[in-house]
């Protein structure tokens, strides 16, 4: 596969702000979940890492690697944080999840503050993650729809409601079963794909009469079905230059052929050989570049990943929806191949200067296993004993990250959510990576455990 991370902007190389390169950074990361634990381990093995500090220690796998705030974090008084990262010298925040994002963290934690932040301006240097207008592309999904609607983006047609009556006659006017989507965030379960017109009714009840999701429910998109190969290409934005990653393979599903319920992930590949280097190319000419013009034209200016969900149908690429962080468990098999040092990287995207550096990927391929707990992804059981981790991270090329895990007071490792561990391999072909990934799974014991056997196959779903 050739490189496809070439940098696309035209533009002239950016004045360099002074940087401390020759001091260890002081890095806060927010999010406690597997792609945060990921984000940790590559952070810290960093030549330039000083003192990794966490929003949240109830990670097992984060707590190994973090010190914790002294402050409670709250999301709701963002400015404490802000003080907090001055007082203790932050030089790089990392914001993992997108309700952080979506509530304007990026925003607040690199404001300009009266003699604050070490000299550069904001409060916190160098903040990696979007606005809270950019990253509405993933927190409104009617906003991304017109996004994509001024930057002719291909995607799927669709309207936006937010009258019910008004959104039930276009669904009964339309031949073809659509797919509802409440429009706000919804952790990943806003969405349903309906097979017949009388599913895709009951959805937009749901979504709309029932509102499940609150606010997020207030305006629902209303969009034609796809067909095709699912694939995620996510890139690294900094305003003016794209840097397209790896792409992957997401297994949504909960059980083996794509079948069962829609999960968080359970399950990635990376790079998938679903998606040529032409294919590939075509996203980030008619997809990733346009979409970040199209926000630049209202002038907004995106900053960080930008991931696009996007489905291969027979029409070309189309863009399914959009994320305004990495994917998990994404994530976690692009960091077991990302060989750049990560600091440097996401500090270089968070100052406009990603065109300095050069992103490298270690040859072969990665796989990212997810164990669930029984029950997953209703109701997984939480405090299930797990054992195993030693051997299964013994194992060449395996990599143990923490997703939902917790330890209790005498330090067992128990189930503490729904998508409890993963296994993350690298191989030389995506075939090592799995049995790699595999033998080492099979060491981990945690009864009733959910682990599909086909991932990083050719199944897509
Ligand atoms: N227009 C569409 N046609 C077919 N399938 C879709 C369409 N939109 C979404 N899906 C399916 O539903 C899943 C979830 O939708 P998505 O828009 O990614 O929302 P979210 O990740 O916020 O739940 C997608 O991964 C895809 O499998
Ligand atoms: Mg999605």
């Amino acid at each position: 596969m050739s490189n496809p991370a070439q940098p696309t902007s035209p533009q002239a190389f950016p004045a360099q702000r002074p940087t401390t390169t020759a001091e260890p950074l002081n890095v806060l990361l927010v999010g406690a979940g597997g792609r945060e634990h990921a984000l940790a381990l590559k952070l810290c093995s960093s030549p330039r890492m000083g003192t990794l500090f966490a929003t949240d220690l109830s990670n097992p796998g984060i707590a190994a690697l973090a010190k914790p705030l002294d402050i409670p974090f709250d999301l709701k008084d963002p400015f404490r944080l802000q003080r907090w990262c001055i007082n203790n010298r932050i030089s790089l925040a990392v914001i993992g999840p997108e309700e952080p994002l979506c509530a304007g963290l990026a925003d607040i934690l690199g404001a300009d503050t009266k003699g604050g932040g070490g000299g550069l301006g904001g409060a916190v240097p160098y903040v990696f993650g979007p606005s809270k207008e950019a990253a509405q592309l993933e927190g409104d999904k009617a906003f991304a729809k017109d996004v994509m609607r001024a930057g002719k983006v291909p995607t799927a047609e669709s309207r936006t409601f937010t009258d019910h009556q008004a959104a039930r006659r276009y669904l009964e006017s339309r031949t073809e079963p659509h797919v509802i989507k409440a429009a706000g965030l919804a952790k990943g379960k806003g969405v349903i794909v309906p097979a017949t017109q009388a599913q895709a009714l009951e959805a937009l009840d749901y979504i709309m009469l029932k509102r499940p999701f609150g606010a997020a429910s207030d305006k629902v998109v209303i969009e034609e079905k796809l067909k095709g190969k699912e694939v995620s290409v996510l890139a690294l934005c900094d305003g003016r230059t794209i840097y397209v990653l790896e792409p992957c393979q997401d297994h949504k599903r909960l059980s083996d052929g794509a079948k069962g319920p829609n999960t968080g992930g359970m399950g990635a590949l990376c790079p998938t050989p679903a998606i040529t280097d032409k294919l590939l190319d075509t996203v980030q000419r008619d997809i990733l570049v346009p979409t970040i013009d199209a926000l630049k034209r209202d002038g907004i200016d995106y900053k960080g990943v930008l991931y696009a969900g996007i489905m291969l149908t027979p029409g070309g690429p189309k863009v399914l929806e959009f994320n305004c962080r990495f994917g998990d468990p994404e994530a976690q098999a692009l960091l077991a191949r990302w060989d750049s040092d990560l600091l440097t990287d996401l500090v270089a995207c968070a100052d406009r200067r990603l065109d300095t550096v050069e992103l490298k990927w270690k040859p072969g391929a990665s796989v990212c296993l997810v164990i669930a707990a029984p029950g997953y992804p209703d109701a997984p059981v939480k405090n299930l004993t797990i054992e195993g981790l030693d051997e299964a991270a013994a194992t060449e090329g395996v990599t143990i990250i923490h997703a939902g895990t917790a330890r209790t007071s005498d330090h067992k490792l128990v189930t503490a959510g729904g998508r409890v561990l993963n296994v993350v391999a690298t191989g030389d072909i995506p075939e090592h990576a799995r049995q790699r990934a595999y033998a080492a799974a099979k060491k981990i014991r945690l009864p009733g455990m959910i682990l599909r056997s086909d991932i990083g196959t050719d199944v897509i779903g």
